[in-house]
């Protein structure tokens, strides 16, 4: 790990992301004062503008979506590294300017200079930024300065498993694995990152984690949004791509794994990855038996109607692309045999939530003759209300025994405050220092993408299952797990929502 970082050059500084997220991080690094010195910010982007322009937007953007108060001479000294320089994606002599830049901007002050750059853009071009890159020698490794440079790239890498492997293939002609950092944003959550010291620094909960104890698991990532303006990328990603093959896998990984025999970041890649090695191998027939999709039609989002997803701006009609995918999942290994992981994410569902829930096993034999005790329950709260809930069986106060569950809970916000790191601080912040624990290595995505290779095209001519806007996604998601004898746990406000003003 080097922290001689001085160049970091943002693709697409004018977009969404750059804007909401990425500058506002910056911001937040610069008050926390990480930022070297001679630490340099070049925003790129096709439109023409000054520097001074492009600082005056950046600063506003700031301004805006700050989590943190902004104090102007903070702001002042940001500014005052940022540079603006115009880029068409597709022209080469673009990027030799580029590099003459860079090189002008970097020249003295840094010593051993290394350069980050930030995909902020489409995925559609990340191959021809890398080459551009190669072509003008802006990326390589200057072995006599030691310098190291970086690229990240946010999600998705790839459509399917062939687009992943040439991605893949045309960047690791210019950077090594240890230089690449594929974001998803998911691993830099707070409760995301808890989830290792829940299962691992407790001894209370680890020995009961595996097939034993546990009946199943239930992982949903519940969204009330609908396409917004996304549905140009939406049409072609649909729901499978765009949550369950990268965020839900994380998710997924991190709740199976093994313990690692360390927390450096390979120790526990490699446990991630075996995961996704002891799924079962499946083929588009079985995997349909064990699959659901679905999109929304009209319905209603609290008191505000909503109108069907085919009938949104930019959305075709006719379109098949899945607003909602539930999916069955075993692994095959001695810790898990027997126990169904059951994932479902959705568009314009009832209520926007991120929880994983441990269902354990019944008790083993009837002792209360009366009631009958419910199965307990983790309720692991990734977002929006952070936390552990815990819910277990208690005798409800009289002369019979009748027992209720009820429950425990760890509230993150009531007890560390309300100011965790937004996960792109952590993530900016981990790539300047060379940690790659939270950003996803190469044999994650191509694991995962093997599996939804299959999904995809078990249901490539499957019109999805309509569902009501507002409601918990269509009919045949329940069956799916009904017939398990199982239902789905429904997000529910856990007891201190009112106390968060949530
Ligand atoms: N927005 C989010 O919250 C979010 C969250 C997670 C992941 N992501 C991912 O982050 C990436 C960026 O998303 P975004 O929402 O920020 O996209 P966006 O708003 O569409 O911004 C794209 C950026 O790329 C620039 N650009 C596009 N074509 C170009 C070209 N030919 N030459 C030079 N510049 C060009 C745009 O410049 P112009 O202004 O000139 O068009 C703009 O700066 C995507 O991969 C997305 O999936 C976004």
């Amino acid at each position: 790990m080097t922290e001689h970082h001085c160049i970091f050059a943002i693709f697409g500084a004018t977009g969404d992301l750059t804007n909401r997220k990425l500058l506002p991080a910056l911001y937040y690094l610069e008050q926390e004062r990480q930022l070297k010195e001679d630490f340099r910010i070049v925003c790129i982007a096709r439109k023409d503008k000054t520097h001074e322009q492009y600082r005056k937007e950046a600063t506003e953007s700031i301004r805006r979506f700050s989590r943190i108060k902004v104090q102007g001479e903070v702001l002042k000294k940001l500014a005052s590294r940022i540079y603006y320089q115009k880029v068409e994606f597709s022209d080469l002599e673009d990027y030799n300017r580029l590099k003459k830049f860079v090189e002008k901007i970097s020249g003295q002050s840094c010593v051993n200079c290394e350069r980050i750059f930030y995909l902020a853009v489409p995925a559609s071009f990340f191959s021809m930024i890398v080459d551009n890159l190669r072509t003008v020698k802006l990326a390589e490794r200057d072995h006599k300065k030691q310098a190291y440079n970086r690229i990240m790239f946010e999600k998705p890498f790839g459509s399917d498993l062939k687009s992943a492997k040439e991605l893949n293939n045309s960047v690791t002609k210019v950077f090594d694995e240890e230089q690449i950092y594929r974001i998803d944003h998911y691993m830099a959550k707070e409760l995301v990152q808890n989830l290792l010291v829940l299962r691992f620094a407790n001894s209370i909960f680890e020995p009961l984690w595996n097939k034993e104890y546990i009946d199943h698991i239930q992982i949903t990532v519940a969204e009330t949004l609908g396409v917004e303006a996304r549905a140009n990328y939406y049409e072609k990603a649909g729901a499978i791509r765009d949550v369950m093959q990268n965020h839900m896998m994380q998710l997924l990984s991190l709740v199976g794994m093994e313990a690692p025999k360390s927390m450096d970041a390979d120790d526990v890649k490699d446990k991630k990855v075996k995961v996704l090695k002891s799924l079962p191998k499946l083929t588009e027939k079985n995997i349909k038996k064990v699959s659901v999709i679905g999109q929304y039609g009209n319905g209603a989002i609290g008191n505000d109607k909503v109108a069907a997803y085919n009938k949104e701006k930019g959305v075709d009609k006719n379109s098949k692309a899945e607003t909602y995918v539930a999916l069955k999942l075993e692994i095959n290994n001695k810790m898990w045999k027997g126990v169904p992981f059951y994932l479902r994410t959705g568009k314009r569902l009832k209520d926007r939530s991120t929880e994983i829930i441990i269902v354990y096993h019944k008790v083993p034999f009837k002792l209360f003759s009366k009631s009958d005790p419910e199965k307990n329950m983790m309720i692991i709260r990734v977002q929006p209300y952070e936390g552990i809930t815990l819910q277990f069986n208690a005798k409800v106060p009289g002369k019979k025994v009748i027992i209720d569950n009820v429950n425990m809970d760890f509230c993150h916000e009531c007890k560390f405050g309300p100011n965790s790191p937004e996960a792109y601080e952590r993530l900016l912040y981990d790539v300047m220092i060379g940690d790659q624990t939270l950003f996803t290595r190469w044999d994650e995505v191509e694991n995962a993408w093997k599996i939804f290779d299959v999904l995809i095209n078990a249901h490539k001519n499957s019109k999805p299952s309509k569902y009501e806007s507002g409601s918990w996604g269509p009919k045949q998601a329940d069956k799916l797990i009904e017939k398990d004898g199982r239902e789905w746990v429904h997000p529910q406000r856990p007891s201190y929502a009112d106390q968060l003003g949530k």
